[in-house]
């Protein structure tokens, strides 16, 4: 196995020459890992730009070499992530614009007038829109507390709220504010009870934490692409637990297949995929997963973990900064830190971090009921998010710039 460092050298070389042609403010301390992590991998900067040249047909859309080669490596993208999440097959892997892409999908794909959905109350709006907007189409939900630190009563808290109208649970494995994880595999065996069935985002989780929907039951896994699978911008995924599971379109067109029918292919992936798909981002995007898999999301979890344990620590120490978890350890939180300084908004702390070129976010992450459920809500808070290429002297920077506030 590769230890995590491997290449951090190649990838700070990258980092930095980003940042002197960007800004000349000196050498960003990235620590917004969780909105997008950055840097990427060098292996990911060339296969986008390779792909351009290389892979610059429309895939499936004609017999000559390179339209052929373009799906191909199409393809192998869909196989080695449905080999990540253990999917059933490569056909399960549907590719869109982004996570919220993917979560919009399955609900409206799947809901009908008359259903139900529970979701958790650390929800993001990427789920808490597209399920305000089906409430017009006749859908209602119930939200469920997860227990930070108890499965049992976390499970005890969703299983009150199904009803025999419940129809799918939508849950985050991990909120992006808090990094306070929900049990998604055992929640997927309690609606599997009821008949239900369970989409997880994973926008916080995949590449961080091993996800294996074949073992776990997950019937629909969203991921966006550009976070802890370390692709692009603008590459979203749907893995779907069961390729005969025939959610309705949301968008329908050409998919170089069938073309002969007006009608939408049945059958996954294309089905879901109407309209030319994003090469580069999709072949940037294997070259991401290819790299969290050499590494391991395990030896990454526990790495990351270890980071985001340690600016946990240190902030502890700052007798102005409140936390809101204790300190994030496996197999309960993701490594997201969030934090206040007392007396200050966090936009201002925020804004304050940024005249010192250390990246962080403020405000409500578009996550206002994680923030309600921690008592947040009205100002937010700093959110720091590690990734594997953090160092600890970006920790360290963090910590001094905020104990001189
Ligand atoms: N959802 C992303 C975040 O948490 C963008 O910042």
């Amino acid at each position: 196995m590769n230890s995590i460092n491997h290449n951090n050298h190649n990838n700070y070389n990258n980092y930095n020459s980003y940042n002197s042609a960007g800004g000349g403010k000196g050498r960003m301390i990235y620590l917004d890992n969780s909105a997008t992590t950055y840097p990427k991998p060098q292996s990911v900067i060339r296969a986008i730009s390779g792909a351009v040249v290389r892979y610059g047909a429309n895939p499936g859309r004609g017999g000559f070499p390179m339209s052929i080669e373009t799906g191909e490596a199409v393809y192998a993208c869909r196989r080695d992530i449905a080999a990540m999440f253990g999917a059933p097959g490569p056909e399960c892997v549907v590719f869109g614009a982004n996570c919220t892409g993917a979560l919009n999908l399955v609900m409206k794909g799947t809901l009908k007038p008359g259903d139900h959905v529970v979701v958790s109350d650390m929800e993001h709006n990427a789920v808490m829109r597209p399920l305000e907007a089906l409430k017009e189409r006749g859908v209602t939900y119930s939200v469920a507390e997860v227990v930070p630190e108890d499965n049992d009563a976390t499970l005890d808290r969703f299983r009150k709220a199904i009803t025999p109208k419940t129809k799918l649970l939508v849950c985050t494995q991990a909120s992006n504010v808090f990094g306070i994880r929900a049990p998604v595999e055992r929640l997927a065996a309690l609606c599997h009870q009821y008949g239900a069935k369970i989409c997880v985002d994973a926008a916080q989780s995949a590449g961080v934490v091993p996800i294996n929907i074949g073992e776990s039951g997950i019937d629909y896994l969203c991921c966006a692409g550009h976070k802890g699978l370390y692709g692009p911008m603008g590459i979203g995924i749907l893995v779907l637990g069961d390729p005969g599971d025939k959610l309705a379109t949301l968008v329908e067109g050409g998919t170089g297949t069938q073309s002969r029918s007006l009608m939408q292919p049945d059958d996954p992936p294309e089905r879901y995929e109407a309209g030319t798909i994003n090469v580069p981002g999709i072949i940037a995007l294997r070259s991401g997963v290819n790299f969290v898999m050499n590494k391991g999301p395990e030896n990454i979890y526990r790495e990351e973990l270890a980071m985001a344990a340690y600016l946990h620590r240190g902030l502890s120490k700052l007798p102005k900064v409140r936390l809101y978890t204790d300190e994030p350890r496996a197999p309960w939180y993701v490594p997201v830190v969030s934090f206040n300084v007392e007396g200050m908004k966090s936009e201002e702390a925020g804004e304050y971090l940024g005249r010192k070129n250390i990246a962080v976010r403020c405000g409500l992450h578009c996550a206002p009921c994680a923030h309600m459920k921690m008592g947040t809500e009205a100002g937010g808070t700093v959110r720091a998010s590690v990734s594997v290429f953090t160092r600890r002297q970006e920790l360290d920077a963090l910590i001094r710039a905020v104990s001189g506030l």
